[in-house]
Formats: C-alpha cells, structure tokens, sequence
C-alpha cells in the first residue's frame, strides 16, 4: 500500500510516498481503509524534528493523524466495528501511551487505528469532509469546552477564526451562546462572519486590542506577540487558553487572568458529539484545498503558508 513517510527529521523535500506492507492490526485494532486525511500544522512540526522533545518518532515514520474511511476488518476486541463502517479517527501521538505515543499513520492507503479512538463519521458529510475533523475542531471543543469550560452570555476573541481549529471554534463558541469575535484577514472576514463570528477584526490593518476589551476568553493559535498583546483585553478573572506556547504567569498574574497551554488529547465520545452537530447542520468543515497523496508535498507546503482558509485535506486517488 501507499504511505507518505519520512526516514529522517528534517525538510519537506524528504517526505516521499512509498510502497510499505499493509499493517497488522492488534485484537483491540480496526483495520481502515483510507478515504481521506487532513493536515495540521502537527505534521510538519513532527516532521522537521522540532517536536522530537514531546513526540519522539520512531523512524520510518508513516505521517498524519487525523483520517475518516471504511473498515476493511475488526480485531477481536474491536467486534462492534464490522467491515463497510464509516468511520473517522484521530490517532494518538499522547504522552506515556508506549508506541503510540508516535504512532501517526493516517496518510497511508489502510490504516491500523485502536478502536477507542474510533467513531462513526457523520452521516451527512462526504467521509473527505469528515476527515478534515479530527485535530482542528476536536481542539476547538476541549479549549473552549473542557479547559475553559464557555457557557452562553460569555464573550471570546478566537485568533486565527479562519483556520483549522478557529473555524471550527467559531462555529462551536456561537452555536454555545457566546458572543464572538474573531481575527482574520480582510478577504476571510466574509467567511468567519458566515461561520458565526459578531465581529471579525482585520490582523493586518487592527490591532485587536483597540477594537474589543473586558473579555471572557481569548482562544489564542498564534503565539508569540500575539499571545503578549492578548491579556490585556481581558477581564478581571478571564482566561487565556493557547494552543501553541507556554504563557506567561507573570503576565497573567499582573493582568488578574489565568493562562493555560494545552495539548490536544483524543477522545472518541468528542469526535461522535462533533459528528452529531455535523448531522444537525450545526457544524460545517471549511475546506482550503483537497489534494491526491501523489501531490503530498504541495499539500504540506500549503500548511506551511500559514495562510490555509480552513482544512487542508488528502484524499487516497
Ligand atoms: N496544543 C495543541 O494541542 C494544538 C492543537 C491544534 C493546533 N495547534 C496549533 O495551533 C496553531 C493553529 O492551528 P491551525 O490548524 O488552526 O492552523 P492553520 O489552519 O494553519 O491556521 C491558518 C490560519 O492562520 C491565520 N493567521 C495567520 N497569521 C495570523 C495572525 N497574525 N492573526 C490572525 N490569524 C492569522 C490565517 O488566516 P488569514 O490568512 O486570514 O490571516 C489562516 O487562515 C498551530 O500552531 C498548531 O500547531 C495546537
């Protein structure tokens, strides 16, 4: 079968697709046939090596994450699951699960995936558009849900509202009862208004620290002086919840916020919730651009823009 792997850390050049032999799936294991992936910026930060600290990779490594396709075959453990499911999945590279730890493997013709992180793709959606789910709009659930814990009436400035996970979170935050404001680009703003943003504040002509204050929450996937700028439209109390660094206690201490970094952890009960909004017509996937696993490169690269207007998505043809 097809798989796009890397044998060493390093640039984009060396990713290739290879013939590799199929996988054996464990007893608590379905074997999937591969629809379609996504990307996430996690790719390419596994790829370059500079995750090596948290997500060491066992080499070759077979890339990508996140996948929806049809079960070719159950292991014994994992009998609910027959042969023609569709189904969706984001594997696990988590901290102290052993080899899973940098598992991978999405962006391969079949896919060996553990049953708990499987789940039934939503019925209303092509299994393309279910793939781009997994990582971004699993991440946008567990920031505003899990770890900030949202609740209607509340306000919050998601950064990067045109991205994977900001898409998403936008149309999850709205849909919460939330008041939301969101950054992007001009030529995005239409869009992230449509997904359910009140206000959409342009990051290349605004600074959003002039344009909103005394919030609830900041949802921040840019880091840097972004995330810096970004305690000050606070309220007393509020929270800052960063995808991408470390924040500054200090910081948030003198702002009288708090600030916490996660990492996104799978949860199959999240994916099957995320896939009911989508059969309510409650959640949309964005979609940025679809690409054959022959044109890997292009798609990896398009992720490295920075510029990717929703999910960037690969599709086995
Ligand atoms: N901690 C975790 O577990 C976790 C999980 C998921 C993602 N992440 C991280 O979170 C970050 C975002 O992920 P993603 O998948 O959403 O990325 P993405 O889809 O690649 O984000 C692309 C978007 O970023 C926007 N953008 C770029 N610079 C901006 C700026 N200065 N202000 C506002 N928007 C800006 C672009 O919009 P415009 O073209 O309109 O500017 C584009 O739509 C990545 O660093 C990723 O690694 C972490």
């Amino acid at each position: 079968m097809k798989a796009v792997r890397i044998h060493q850390y390093g640039s984009l050049e060396q990713v290739a697709l290879e013939e590799i032999a199929t996988p054996r799936i464990a007893a608590d294991e379905v074997l999937v046939r591969l629809e379609a992936a996504s990307v996430n910026p996690l790719d390419l930060k596994l790829i370059s090596g500079h995750m090596q600290a948290y997500f060491p990779l066992t080499l070759p490594y077979t890339a990508g994450t996140d996948l929806a396709g049809t079960v070719v075959e159950a292991g014994a453990l994992a009998s609910p699951w027959q042969p023609g499911d569709r189904v969706f999945a984001r594997l696990e590279p988590g901290p102290g699960e052993g080899p899973e730890f940098s598992r991978g493997g999405a962006f391969a013709g079949l896919v060996a995936v553990p049953a708990k992180h499987l789940a039934a793709a939503p019925k209303s959606l092509e299994l393309t558009s279910a793939a781009g789910l997994p990582t971004a709009a699993g991440t946008a659930w567990q920031a505003l849900f899990e770890i900030a814990q949202l609740t209607a009436g509340q306000s919050v400035l998601i950064h990067a509202g045109a991205g994977g996970v900001g898409s998403f979170a936008v149309q999850l935050a709205k849909r919460a009862g939330a008041r939301v404001f969101a950054t992007a680009s001009a030529g995005n703003a239409a869009l992230v208004r449509k997904l359910g943003a009140d206000e959409v504040i342009d990051h290349r002509t605004d600074q959003f620290e002039e344009r909103v204050g005394d919030l609830d929450l900041v949802l921040d996937t840019i880091g840097g002086e972004v995330q810096l700028r970004s305690y000050q439209v606070l309220k007393k109390g509020g929270q800052l919840v960063t995808l991408t660094m470390p924040p500054d206690q200090e910081l948030a201490s003198q702002h009288g916020v708090t600030a916490r970094w996660f990492g996104h952890t799978s949860s199959a009960a999240r994916l099957a919730l995320l896939a009911g909004l989508c059969d309510e017509g409650a959640l949309r996937v964005v979609i940025d651009s679809t690409h054959p696993l022959t044109d890997i490169r292009a798609a990896l690269e398009r992720s490295a823009s920075g510029r990717a207007r929703g999910k960037i998505l690969l599709t086995d043809t």
